[in-house]
């Protein structure tokens, strides 16, 4: 596991974008696997940035992201579709037939996630997925006791997700309740893994990422099983690093 420990989160963002440009530049039809949440929001704006004034092309990027949540459909401004388009498509050339998410609306979620680990394999697998992670130390919504072997499927979300998410919502009730997310297999499947954590709140759980047991009782630590996973943190998701990277 490579650990970077940047300055601030902006050069946490450049360093991240550095690594997906160069996963498009050496393989322009690769597959990438899209996180939301505000974490990865300033490397979507360098990678937009590179995109209009680098002419990075993503043309024949196939893209899955981690996760929806369950009921809302695609043009709910708090859905992670309308997430993604926002913040970071709509702004390159991806082609939309090669985007793919878990479906909030489907009617056999069982089936639907079937299908979605299928298209995952059809498409070659993941190249490399970017992560973030929750401050209870969850990754896409596998939430702390998840199975670490686990696949797509619908995922009752805790408190504590719940609580941290509803600032995206006009009123915290409104936060679902489940989540359709890839599994901690499913990640763990991709090629490679890019995690990035920024701010004082993840530090517990990037200490217990980078140097803990792995646990179920916090999904991140898995990570460190990966043959090609890189954690890019700044200096406050730093902190509670003891060993010297
Ligand atoms: C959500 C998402 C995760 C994300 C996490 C952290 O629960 N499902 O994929 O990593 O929140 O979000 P943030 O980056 O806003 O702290």
């Amino acid at each position: 596991m490579l650990v970077y420990i940047k300055e601030n989160y902006e050069e946490m963002s450049k360093e991240a974008a550095r690594i997906v440009a160069e996963l498009v530049r050496s393989k322009p039809s690769g597959v990438l696997g899209f996180a939301t949440g505000g974490t990865p929001l300033e490397l979507y704006k360098e990678l937009i940035r590179m995109h209009q004034h680098e002419g990075l092309d993503f043309s024949n990027i196939t893209t899955f992201n981690l996760d929806e949540y369950v009921g809302l459909p695609p043009e709910h401004p708090q859905s992670y579709h309308y997430f993604m388009w926002e913040n970071l498509f709509k702004h390159i050339n991806v082609d939309r037939r090669f985007v793919h998410f878990p479906k909030g609306m489907a009617q056999d979620i069982e089936a639907h996630c079937e299908w979605y680990e299928k298209q995952i394999e059809k498409a070659g697998g993941i190249d490399l997925q970017i992560l973030g992670i929750g401050a209870n130390g969850h990754i896409a919504f596998n939430e702390p006791g998840s199975s670490l072997g686990s696949r797509t499927r619908i995922k009752t979300l805790t408190g504590t997700t719940r609580e941290a998410n509803a600032r995206f919502f006009d009123d915290p009730s409104q936060v679902p309740k489940y989540a359709i997310t890839m599994g901690v297999g499913t990640i763990m499947d991709a090629k490679k893994l890019l995690l990035l954590a920024s701010g004082e709140s993840k530090a517990e759980a990037i200490a217990a990422t980078c140097e803990g047991p792995i646990t179920a009782k916090c999904p991140a630590t898995i990570v460190q099983m990966h043959r090609h996973a890189t954690v890019i943190v700044d200096q406050a998701a730093a902190a509670k690093l003891t060993m010297k990277y």
